[in-house]
């Protein structure tokens, strides 16, 4: 804009003014001259722009023309081009027709100035003309971006900084509108101020420049963005990482343009994620180690970085190492002295550590124990270095503290063990062997009197005989194996000399200790004191014996008896049986109706003693068996009747020993069992519902088909040719059956309704077809009131029910009435319903009218329960 070019119309006059001069000179005498193309004397031209300025000498004779050059504004001839080389700033060039054109290439302020053009011509006349060149600055942005981003709540000065010569003015729009300085906006020479930048504040802004002298005028169009300095807005304070685990943990900023996030380790102040095991993400400021080592422990710092700022916050990782113990020793203490045993561990947190004895679950608390002040266990935990250490301290060592101690670390989930050893040193110690029995032996036998002290160490082991070191008595009947803890004492004793006492001396660094050792000669058991038949059957004799008096370390080994017929002198024929003692002592195998002779004597280990208490002793004549024993355990509850209580609702195995079959071989059992209850604390059963078996050949009868919940009263009698032994008597009770309890838990109100519908539905019936009977024939209970016979109202009701017998029901469980005492093998029916019993009926069966009715099928008692149910129904 500011170049001056001549308009097109004046370089058109100009060529024709040059052409008529020139035909004008060539007719005329010409004025020998230069003259500067253009032809401006005053040449005004922009800074940075190329130029060219022509000097043509105006002459007759061209050729007369010499020494043409052009001089700058310092009077220094211009230099043509130098050949081959960069261009000057200024050189000239000769153009056809004896000009000589000044080239400037890129014009700068300080080339303003008067240019010569000169020559001579003709040898003596110098020719010269001048042109001067002003320069100027046009408008140019030297410091405008087009993109600012001031920051939010901050001041910024919208940069605009313009160079012109002359000087422009400087005004600013926003959006369009003009911008005033104000209280928001202070327009200053390099800028607009914008004070406390909003993000309001955010648009295009023009800066506009313009020359007055020059008529210029630029717009620069500013885009402002308001930036916003990153916050830190999720950092944990410390943050937790478990050792060999993998970890991340997040640093959240915000701001604008969003912030790039970096994380630097304190200690090294490097850049996490220069390091192989860190990953991080710049955008999300996610940081993760795949494996987390303890010295990953530290402080860290969150950079978060954009265009408007930058800021950090530390954090501290905690790295959770598991607890390791490294080490714990062994140690050796003294009985009554103090013992530590120390244990030591690292890991993050520093460990816990305390103690427990082996094979116990309760630990030692810190300090003094509570139960034992002897024990102190002391802590110390250096959190710094992730270490710890736990000293167990006992002080007046007892040789029960002597063991293993479990050594336990502990911190955040997780624990280490370690065992190590305390020995408690004691002095020899014979406490264990002081109830020991002398030692016997006869015959010359060899003795072996065995020492064993206690002692840590092991002591050593000396013996005494009278006083004096058996090792130096030479003696070849006492020899001395081994020197202890243990050793052991053999002594050959071919004299009576050496039943005596011997001295073991036990020797260790805490101390002595000395043993007295008897050696008593042996000898064979004292008499029996007394054998007394204590049950006599057919066939076999139980005796009870008392033993001889003994001496302790000498028992009684054995009893043994011979026995032969009365009759029969000779005892060299006798039958001999032998016993262990507390066996039960009987002779089997007798006949019956024979008297027998029988003496006793006892066994040690030394031989049999001499025979004694001879007696003699009949047999009764045969007879039937002695009674079977039921072999089944009865629980008793109270003063009830011992109850053996089955596994099964609907079976029982009943099992018995062999009885004395009193001199005839027992040919089968009886069995007879039957349901029942007790009423009115009286055993009551249901005859026609027992069953009655015979077996052979077994002692054990499997019952089937019994009903759940329910007593049976079970006799078993055994036989032979002579008849059946006494019956031994137990009561069994059957468990309840699943569905009985489902029916019961189920149904207990509904039955209770239903038997209650049934027997009222029954009691009508029946009272309509005796109504009907009355009416018609005559008969029934009703014609019989109506005849007024003289019977009592429950007679009636008794027939009424014997009448219908279509009752059909399973009983409820009854509720637990424990029949009357039994005597187990004792008669049957006698002893559980004693004498105070009502009546009787000779089959067995009871009619106790106040409060048991029996119809054929049922029992019921007055308030409607059902007590037992036939098997046959
Ligand atoms: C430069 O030379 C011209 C004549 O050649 C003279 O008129 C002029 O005064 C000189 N200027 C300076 C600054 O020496
Ligand atoms: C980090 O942030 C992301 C996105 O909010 C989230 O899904 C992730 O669970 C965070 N991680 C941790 C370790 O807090
Ligand atoms: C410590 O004693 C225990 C049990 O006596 C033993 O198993 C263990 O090897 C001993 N440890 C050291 C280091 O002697
Ligand atoms: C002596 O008796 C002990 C046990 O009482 C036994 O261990 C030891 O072997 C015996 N010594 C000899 C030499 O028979
Ligand atoms: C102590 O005696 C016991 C039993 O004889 C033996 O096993 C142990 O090795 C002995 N100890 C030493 C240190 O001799
Ligand atoms: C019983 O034992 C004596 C010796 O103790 C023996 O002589 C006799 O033969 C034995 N009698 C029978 C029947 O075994």
């Amino acid at each position: 804009m500011g170049e001056q070019t001549p308009p097109l119309s004046l370089v058109w006059a100009a060529l024709l003014m040059c052409s008529c001069s020139l035909i004008e000179l060539s007719h005329a005498d010409l004025v020998p001259s230069l003259e500067i193309l253009p032809m401006q004397e005053v040449q005004r031209k922009p800074v940075g722009k190329s130029l060219i300025l022509t000097c043509r000498p105006t002459v007759p004779e061209p050729a007369l023309v010499a020494d043409l050059q052009w001089k700058d504004n310092m009077n220094n001839t211009i230099l043509p081009k130098p050949t081959g080389r960069n261009q000057p700033p200024m050189y000239t060039e000769t153009l056809p027709g004896e000009s000589l054109a000044l080239m400037i290439s890129s014009l700068t302020v300080e080339m303003g100035g008067k240019y010569y053009c000169t020559a001579s011509y003709a040898n003596t006349e110098i020719l010269e003309t001048s042109v001067t060149i002003t320069t100027y600055v046009a408008i140019t942005w030297t410091n405008a971006p087009e993109n600012q981003y001031p920051t939010l709540g901050q001041d910024y000065v919208v940069m605009c900084e313009v160079k012109a010569d002359p000087n422009p003015t400087i005004d600013w729009l926003r959006n369009g509108d003009p911008i005033r300085t104000g209280d928001k906006y202070v327009v200053q020479t390099h800028g607009l101020l914008i004070h406390d930048v909003q993000e309001t504040d955010e648009g295009i802004y023009t800066c506009r420049a313009a020359v007055i002298d020059t008529g210029e005028l630029l717009e620069r169009t500013i885009r402002v963005e308001v930036f916003i300095q990153p916050v830190i807005v999720s950092l944990p304070a410390t943050m937790e990482a478990i050792e060999g685990k993998p970890f991340a943990a997040n640093c959240t900023a915000t701001g604008k343009p969003v912030p790039e996030i970096s994380w630097i380790r304190d200690a090294t102040q490097l850049n996490v994620a220069t390091a192989d095991r860190f990953q991080v993400n710049p955008q999300t400021g996610l940081v993760t180690i795949n494996s987390v080592r303890e010295d990953d422990y530290g402080t860290y710092t969150c950079l978060a970085k954009n265009k408007a700022g930058v800021v950090d916050q530390k954090t501290k990782l905690n790295v959770l190492v598991r607890p390791a113990i490294y080490e714990l020793y062994n140690v050796t203490g003294s009985r009554t002295k103090e013992i530590a045993i120390t244990c030591r561990a690292k890991g993050r947190p520093a460990p816990a550590i305390t103690f427990r004895r082996w094979g116990t679950q309760e630990e030692y608390s810190p300090g003094v124990q509570v139960d034992d002040v002897r024990i102190v266990l002391e802590r110390y935990f250096d959190e710094d270095r992730g270490e710890s250490s736990g000293t167990l301290r006992i002080a007046n060592a007892e040789r029960t503290d002597d063991g293993l101690y479990q050594c336990i670390a502990k911190n955040k989930g997780a624990e280490a063990f370690k065992t190590g050893h305390i020995t408690v040193e004691f002095g020899p110690d014979f406490s264990q062997m002081k109830e020991l029995p002398p030692v016997f032996t006869w015959d010359q036998r060899k003795a072996n009197l065995s020492c064993l002290a206690m002692g840590i160490p092991n002591a050593t082991i000396e013996w005494h005989w009278n006083g004096r070191k058996i090792k130096e008595l030479y003696d070849t009947n006492l020899k001395i194996v081994g020197t202890g803890p243990r050793s052991d004492l053999i002594v050959h004793p071919v004299t009576r000399q050496y039943y005596s006492a011997y001295k073991c001396i036990a020797t260790n660094i805490h101390g002595t200790a000395e043993h007295d050792m008897q050696l008593k000669e042996a000898r064979v058991p004292e008499f029996v004191s007394a054998a007394v038949p204590r049950q006599l059957t057919a066939t076999t004799i139980t005796f009870d014996i008392r033993g001889p008096p003994t001496e302790l370390g000498l028992p009684i080994l054995a009893f043994s008896v011979q026995y032969k017929e009365a009759l029969n002198p000779d005892w060299s024929t006798a039958y001999n049986r032998s016993w262990s003692p507390d066996s039960p002592y009987i002779v089997e195998g007798l006949r019956p109706q024979t008297e027998y002779s029988f003496r006793f004597a006892a066994r040690n280990q030394v031989g049999l003693g001499n025979w004694g208490v001879n007696q003699k002793q009949s047999t009764p004549r045969r007879s039937a068996p002695e009674e079977p024993k039921p072999l089944h355990n009865p629980v008793q509850h109270d003063k009830e009747e011992p109850v053996v209580v089955s596994p099964y609702s609907d079976h029982f195995e009943l099992r018995w020993g062999v009885p004395a079959d009193n001199g005839e071989p027992i040919d089968r059992y009886q069995i007879k069992y039957c349901p029942g209850m007790k009423i009115s604390g009286s055993w009551t059963e249901l005859e026609d519902r027992c069953n009655t078996v015979d077996v052979v050949e077994t002692t054990s009868y499997e019952m089937t088909d019994l009903n759940g919940n329910t007593y049976y009263r079970i006799e078993l009698k055994a036989h032979n040719a002579i008849g059946y032994s006494s019956p031994a008597s137990i009561i069994m009770k059957t468990t309840r059956g699943i569905d009985v309890i489902q029916v019961a838990e189920r149904q207990v109100l509904s039955s209770a309704a239903i038997v209650g519908i049934a027997v009222g539905g029954v009691l009508l019936l029946l009272f309509i077809v005796d109504l009907l009977c009355c009416v018609t024939v005559h008969m029934g209970v009703m014609a019989a009131m109506c005849r007024k016979a003289k019977r009592s109202p429950s007679e009636i009701d008794d027939e009424a029910k014997l009448g219908s017998g279509q009752l059909v029901k399973e009983p409820p469980p009854s509720p637990l009435p424990l029949p009357p005492p039994v005597k187990l093998g004792g008669s049957p029916m006698t002893s559980p319903l004693d004498e105070k019993e009502p009546l009787r009926t000779p089959t067995g069966s009871i009619k106790q009218n106040s409060t048991i009715e029996f119809d054929g099928r049922f029992v019921h008692s007055r308030s409607g329960e059902i007590i037992g149910k036939n098997s046959a129904v």
